[in-house]
C-alpha cells in the first residue's frame, strides 16, 4: 500500500554550491542522464503526488526559477533572500505556503536540490515508515564510509533518535559516528512550523538549523524516528564536478542494469550511456560507445552502435544504426542509417529506408524502401517510396534567404552528382542523369538531363605533357592499338 501524498515537498535549493567552481550554470543546473540535478530532485518529489511542491530558490534565482517553470509548471519557487540556513529555508517554504493559505495537515518531506540519487521509492519508504511509527519527524540516515562534513545522528541506549549534530559542533566521540544525516525528512507539519519557531542561531555557524528541529520536538516529547537507506549512495549530495562524473556513472549503471534486466543487450556498460527519459523493448542491441539521449526509443530487435549519439529519436524494430548522431528523427522498421550519418531535426525514414555513409538528412521524409546511399546532403525534401538517389547528391535548400522543398516521386532513379535546386518535383518513375543540376520540374516517367556534352582532344597528353609518365602510357596505349605517329590535333565529339 502506498502511504498517503504528503501535504508538501519541499527541496532546498537556496544555496551558491561554491566548490563546483561553475561561473554560468548554477550547480543545482547541471545536466545528469537527462535531467538537471534540481530537476531529479523534483521528478522524485512529484512522484509522491504532494499537494505543494516547493523549491526554496536563492542563488541565481532567475535562471533557476526560469527552468524550474519549464520542467514542472507546478512547482512554487520561493525565494530565500539570505541563505540563513536549512531552518531557516523551511521556514521560508512554509511561510510562503501560508501566505498562498495552504493548510499543511499532513506530512512535510523537505529534501535537497542536490542529492539526484534519491529516488521516490526511497522517498515512499520514508513518509511510509513516518506514518506507521506515528512520528513527529523521521529522518532518512544512511551508513557512510567517511562521515566527515556531515551531520551525525546521536542515537540514546535503546537506539532512539535524540538528536543530530553537525560536524563543526560535534565533539571527538561524536565524530566517530558514521551514521549520518541525509538532510532528508517527513516531519508533521504543524510540529515542524512548532519547532521552526523555537530554531536558535547559537552554533558555529550562525544559521538556522533545520536539525535543531529534531532535538526541540523530542524535548516537547514526540516521536523521533530514522529510516536508514539501504544504500548510502542513494543520498550522496553532489558538492563539486568530481562528485557530479562519479554520480553519473552510479546512475548510469543503474539505468543499464534496468535496460538489461527488460531484455536489452548491452554490448559494453563502460561507454554506453543512458539518460532517464530513454526506452526500449526486448532484444535491442546498443554497441559500444553509445549515448542514448532523451526521449529515445529502440524498438525491437534493432541495433543501435557502435559510436552513436541519438537524441529524441525512434529507432523502429529491426532498424540498424551504426557511427550515427541524429537528433528528433524517426527512424523507421528495418531502416538503416549510416555508418557515417547525421540525422536533424524532422528526419523521417520510413520502414525499409536507408541514410547511408556520410549522408546528412534534415527536415525530410523518405518512404519506405528509399534509399540515399552515399555522400549527399537531403533538406528539406520529400521522398516517395522505392526511390534511389544517386551518391553525392544535394538537395540545394537554401537561396541565402529562404528555404524550400524538393520533392522526389516514387520508384525514381536519381543520377550520381545531381542538385535539386529546390523548389523542385521529380515526378514518379523519373530518372536523372548522372552530374545533372535538376532546377526544372521533372515529369513522370520522364529523364531529366542537364549535363553539357562532352568533348575529347585525341592525342592532347603527348603534345602537350611530353617525358610525362601519362604521356609513355598514352604512347604504349597507341603503339598497342597499332596506330602509328604521334597523333594530330583533332577533336571528337563523344556521347549522342
Ligand atoms: C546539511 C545538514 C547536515 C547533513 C547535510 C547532508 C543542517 C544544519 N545540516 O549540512 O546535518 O548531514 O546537510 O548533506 O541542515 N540551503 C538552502 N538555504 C540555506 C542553506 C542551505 O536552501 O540557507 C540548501 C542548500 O542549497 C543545500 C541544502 O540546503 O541544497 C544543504 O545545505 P548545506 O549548506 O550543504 O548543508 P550542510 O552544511 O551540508
Ligand atoms: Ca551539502
Amino acid at each position: 500500500m502506498s502511504p498517503t501524498p504528503p501535504a508538501a515537498v519541499i527541496v532546498l535549493a537556496a544555496g551558491e554550491g561554491t566548490r563546483m567552481k561553475s561561473a554560468a550554470l548554477p550547480k543545482i543546473l547541471h545536466p545528469l542522464c537527462g535531467r538537471s540535478l534540481v530537476g531529479h530532485a523534483v521528478a522524485a518529489a512529484a512522484e509522491l503526488t504532494p499537494e505543494h511542491l516547493v523549491v526554496v530558490v536563492g542563488h541565481k534565482r532567475d535562471q533557476v526559477t526560469a527552468h524550474l517553470a519549464e520542467i514542472d509548471p507546478s512547482v512554487r519557487a520561493v525565494v530565500q533572500e539570505e541563505q540563513k540556513g536549512t531552518g531557516h529555508a523551511a521556514r521560508v517554504a512554509l511561510e510562503a505556503l501560508a501566505a498562498d493559505g495552504a493548510v499543511l495537515d499532513g506530512t512535510v518531506v523537505v529534501s535537497y536540490g542536490d542529492v539526484p540519487l534519491l529516488t521516490a521509492e526511497t522517498l515512499r519508504r520514508l513518509t511510509g515508515a513516518h506514518a506507521a511509527d506515528g512520528n513527529a519527524v523521521t529522518v532518512l540516515t544512511a551508513e557512510v564510509p567517511d562521515a566527515a562534513g556531515y551531520g551525525r545522528i546521536l542515537r540514546g541506549a535503546a537506539g532512539e533518535v535524540r538528536a543530530i549534530v553537525e560536524h563543526k559542533d560535534a565533539t571527538e566521540a561524536e565524530r566517530a559516528i558514521r551514521e549520518i544525516n541525509s538532510g532528508v525528512y517527513a516531519f508533521d507539519g504543524k510540529l515542524l512550523a512548532q519547532g521552526l519557531g523555537e530554531v536558535r542561531t547559537d552554533n558555529s555557524q550562525g544559521e538556522e538549523y533545520l536539525t535543531d528541529v529534531l532535538g526541540i520536538l523530542r524535548e516537547a516529547g514526540h516521536r523521533v524516528g530514522a529510516l536508514v537507506a539501504d544504500d548510502f549512495r542513494d543520498v550522496l549530495g553532489i558538492n563539486d564536478r568530481v562528485q557530479l562524473a562519479e554520480t553519473r556513472r552510479i546512475m548510469n549503471d543503474r539505468l543499464l542494469e534496468t535496460a538489461m534486466r527488460a531484455g536489452v543487450t548491452v554490448v559494453d556498460p563502460a561507454t554506453t550511456w543512458l539518460d532517464v527519459q530513454v526506452s526500449y523493448e526486448p532484444d535491442a542491441v546498443i554497441h559500444p560507445n553509445t549515448q542514448l539521449q532523451g526521449e529515445t526509443h529502440v524498438a525491437e530487435g534493432a541495433e543501435v552502435g557502435p559510436n552513436c549519439t541519438l537524441k529524441d529519436t525512434v529507432v523502429g524494430a529491426g532498424a540498424r544504426v551504426s557511427n550515427a548522431t541524429t537528433e528528433r528523427a524517426r527512424i523507421g522498421e528495418g531502416a538503416q542509417v549510416g555508418p557515417y550519418a547525421y540525422l536533424r531535426p524532422g528526419t523521417v525514414l520510413g520502414a525499409g529506408a536507408k541514410a547511408g555513409t556520410y549522408v546528412e538528412m534534415k527536415n525530410a521524409t523518405v518512404g519506405a524502401g528509399s534509399k540515399v546511399p552515399h555522400l549527399s546532403y537531403v533538406g528539406d525534401a520529400t521522398i516517395g517510396e522505392g526511390s534511389n538517389i544517386g551518391a553525392a547528391s544535394v538537395f540545394v535548400n537554401y537561396d541565402g534567404v529562404n528555404k524550400h522543398h524538393t520533392t522526389i516521386g516514387s520508384h525514381c532513379r536519381t543520377g550520381s552528382d545531381n542538385m535539386f535546386v529546390a523548389p523542385v518535383t521529380v515526378g514518379d518513375g523519373a530518372y536523372t542523369a548522372a552530374g545533372s543540376v535538376i532546377y526544372k520540374d521533372v515529369p513522370a516517367g520522364a529523364l531529366g538531363v542537364t549535363r553539357p556534352q562532352q568533348r575529347n582532344v585525341e592525342g592532347w597528353v603527348e603534345r602537350r605533357r611530353p617525358g610525362s609518365a601519362a604521356a609513355s602510357a598514352a604512347a604504349a596505349a597507341r603503339a598497342r592499338s597499332g596506330s602509328d605517329g604521334a597523333p594530330e590535333a583533332t577533336e571528337a565529339a563523344s556521347g549522342a
